[in-house]
């Protein structure tokens, strides 16, 4: 797919107006805070999810302003659509080719987006839970029912860890504490068996990129950890039952801590740089290149899986990497339409083809 042209009104600091990108690459370039991450952020929003950074819907309303409004016009699935957001307090409306939807993840599958920015860089690094989000993310642009399993499970766990909080006062409770456990193993392990068939896609596309940037010397391997020793391959039955036979061992450290101390949101996955843990082992340069590996991959699996390439947006992240990997990226994502921002005296060390728009104070030139 690729985006043809975006239209803003009162979002964030950006003068309304419009952008006409080119198919290839372009560039959005000027000082910092002048608004260049405000434009990715807005054609990251048409994904359906949430924004890579916001925490909130009226965020992106301009200061002092009532609503904000987005238009893009994109051709994929062998046609041009439309789609427009519009943001009011902390409402967020959605406009398909003209038909009002309930919901912006009736988006999903028809515009695709994949973003990287400097923070994905220290992806192996970091704790557990960006890990969860990246590949939570994922499978939630996968499949719509994702992001409503992921919300059932959440809210199931929160009524489990509320009670196991209350019988931590009241032991005569620890009886009634069973009647989440097989509700919380029905989305839990739905959600386990669609992680595990994400990462083996992603491992293996992954992996093909890392040869790549290495120079067929370090054969990377992302693999799933789970709390409830599920692997890939297991049916969701078999996941079921083992997910309800480690929380029935849990139990007394369940009461003890007063939480629940496994399912999917303890897992994590590691990657494997010649089967050691990159995490551990690996040099800053080497983690790096594996985390471009995995958004690479990221963006091909999308691909495979919908048919149409996404868009790839890249925030401020050339800057970042040194000359190497960024002639491996930028070979890499030919055939994609690319927005890169950066700033002003980076422009003539990229490309000289494509397209290039110059943010000033909010103002498109
Ligand atoms: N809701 C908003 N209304 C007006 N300005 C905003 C809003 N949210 C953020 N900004 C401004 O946008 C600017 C940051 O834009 P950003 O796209 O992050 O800049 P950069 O060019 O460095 O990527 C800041 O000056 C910030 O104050
Ligand atoms: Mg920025």
């Amino acid at each position: 797919m690729y985006i043809e042209n975006l239209k803003f009104q009162n979002f964030r600091n950006l003068r309304d107006g419009c952008i006409n990108p080119c198919e290839g690459i372009n560039v959005i370039y000027g000082n910092n805070a002048h608004g260049k991450t405000n434009i990715l952020e807005a054609l990251w929003l048409f994904c359906g999810g949430h924004s890579f950074r916001a925490s909130r819907e009226n965020e992106f309303i301009k200061f002092g302003e009532k609503f904000s409004k987005l238009k893009v016009k994109f051709f994929s699935q062998e046609r041009e659509q439309e789609a427009e957001l519009v943001f009011s307090g902390s409402r967020r409306d959605v406009i398909i080719n003209g038909v009002r939807k309930s919901s912006s993840s009736a988006l999903i599958g028809k515009y695709n987006a994949v973003i990287f920015s400097p923070d994905d860089l220290t992806l192996v690094k970091r704790g557990p839970s960006s890990r969860r989000r990246f590949i939570d993310s994922a499978i939630c642009r996968e499949k719509f029912q994702n992001a409503v399993l992921l919300a059932k499970y959440n809210q199931t766990l929160n009524q489990r860890n509320a009670l196991l909080k209350d019988i931590y006062h009241h032991s005569e409770l620890k009886k009634t504490l069973e009647i989440w456990d097989d509700t919380l193993c029905e989305f839990g392990s739905s959600i386990i068996l669609q992680r595990l068939s994400y990462i083996e896609k992603l491992s293996q596309s992954a992996c093909d990129y890392h040869l790549g940037i290495s120079d067929n010397t370090e054969e990377l391997k992302i693999s799933y950890i789970s709390t409830c020793d599920a692997v890939y391959g297991e049916n969701k039955k078999k996941i079921f039952q083992k997910m309800r036979d480690r929380l029935n061992e849990s139990r007394e450290e369940d009461f003890r801590s007063g939480y629940t101390n496994v399912g999917p949101h303890r897992d994590d996955f590691d990657i494997l740089i010649n089967g050691r843990k990159a995490k551990i082992f690996a040099s800053q340069g080497q983690q790096r290149s594996s985390v471009l590996s995995l958004k690479l991959a990221e963006a091909r699996v999308l691909s495979e899986l919908t048919g149409e390439n996404p868009v790839i947006l890249l925030d401020d992240v050339l800057s970042e990497l040194d000359r190497k990997r960024q002639d491996f990226l930028l070979n890499k994502i030919k055939g994609y339409q690319v927005f890169i921002t950066c700033c002003d005296f980076e422009i003539n060390n990229l490309l000289r083809e494509g397209k290039k728009f110059l943010i000033q104070n909010g103002e498109v030139k």
